[in-house]
């Protein structure tokens, strides 16, 4: 089953054909990072005026840079070989998602190909699906599709993804910890009950003066300090709480300041990243423990963190980097392991879409 999708939740447009929900045919993304870069964080309506400019040249690309068929586009049969539309309803910024579902509402009109809402927060999860071994109980999946000879950034040699499983979201908006049965049933075990991971990262770095794009500045001056910082929450329950931290980091990093000559950025760089990581990790592997799961998933942009992926004891799936941060492959994947059509006249943009199941 071939699925065109479109993403356009926050700041990236993108748009992805993918066979099976595991097999990549096409992927497209166009960014409007760099333009938000001088105000320290993304303004929502220059990310919808953006989304707007980049939806129809990058669904274009998408279409046509298919490797399997050349030329897409070249013929009035351009959709010919689609089964269905899939498109983000949310959750994300309001103007950004309603350029990408009102796009797919109107090719499933065009084409009549049915239509399939998505929940961007679980279409993240799923990115681990793509191109990698998993079982699903009763089909045999073909071994030409196992990740043999994967590259360094998936967890260990053993790429079968096996259920029950546990599932670690972590984005700039979402921290969430999910018990998946199998590939469609999943329960919602806890998330953050504040500031998500990454946007701890985010707002912590630019309190350091490393500016816009948190998570990856962090993780590249992060050097060995003898600052101290709390690991908030690390209780019994799945919930996180990362206010508390980036509190800490501002009253630490005024401390240190106020010392004529200091400007230790990188130590607490570093120990942003532990605390951080420490919980993640400590709640994920917890939750294995409890669930007897037998593999643990990651994804989300945090999980394009090494630091994160190198600390956890055991073997873990996480998507590679630039299948963590935001795209379209992802809701396609979703889409066809658990996705349902909807008749177009009923979709809409839900901003603050639940991600609770
Ligand atoms: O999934 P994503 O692209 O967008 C959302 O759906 O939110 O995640 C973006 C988040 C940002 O907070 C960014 O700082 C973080 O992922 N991120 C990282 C890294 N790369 C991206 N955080 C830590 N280490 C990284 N290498
Ligand atoms: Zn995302």
């Amino acid at each position: 089953m071939r699925i065109l999708a479109i993403e356009t939740s926050f700041d990236e447009t993108a748009a992805a054909i993918v066979d099976d929900g595991t097999k990549v045919v096409t992927n497209v993304i166009a960014t409007s990072k760099e333009m938000h870069e001088k105000y320290g964080g993304v303004v929502p309506e220059i990310a919808a005026r953006q989304q707007l400019q980049s939806m129809i040249p990058v669904l274009t690309e998408a279409l046509l840079s298919s490797k399997n068929n050349t030329v897409l586009l070249n013929s009035n049969k351009v959709f010919a070989s689609i089964d269905a539309i899939a498109v983000t309803i949310g959750p994300g910024l309001i103007g950004s998602l309603l350029v990408g579902v009102e796009t797919a509402k109107t090719l499933a009109f065009v084409t009549k190909k049915p239509l399939i809402p998505v929940n961007h927060v679980l279409a993240h999860m799923y990115a681990n699906f793509i191109d990698s071994s998993f079982v699903i109980p009763g089909v045999t999946r073909n071994p030409s599709s196992s990740n043999a000879g994967s590259p360094a950034w998936a967890g260990d040699d053993k790429k079968e993804i096996q259920f029950p499983a546990i599932s670690l979201v972590v984005s700039g908006a979402h921290t969430e910890l999910y018990f998946m049965k199998n590939i469609k049933d999943l329960q919602w075990l806890g998330g953050t009950l504040d500031d998500a991971a990454g946007e701890c990262f985010d707002k912590t770095a630019r309190l350091l003066g490393f500016g816009y794009g948190g998570g990856v500045a962090i993780e590249k001056a992060a050097a060995r300090g003898n600052i101290k910082l709390p690991r908030p929450m690390m209780d019994e329950s799945f919930d996180f709480s990362f206010s508390g931290l980036k509190t800490a980091v501002m009253r630490e990093w005024k401390k240190h300041l106020a010392l004529a000559g200091s400007n230790p950025a990188n130590a607490f760089a570093y120990e942003i990243q532990e605390a951080i990581t420490d919980v993640l990790v400590e709640k994920t592997i917890r939750a294995a423990k409890k669930f007897n799961a037998k593999s643990i998933l990651l994804s989300g942009g945090v999980a394009a963190n090494t630091r994160l992926r190198e600390k956890f004891p055991v073997a873990i799936h996480v998507p590679p980097p630039a299948l963590c941060t935001d795209n379209a492959v992802m809701i396609a994947a979703v889409a066809y392991f658990r996705g349902n059509p909807v008749d177009w006249h009923e979709i809409t943009a839900i901003p603050d879409l639940s991600v609770k199941y």
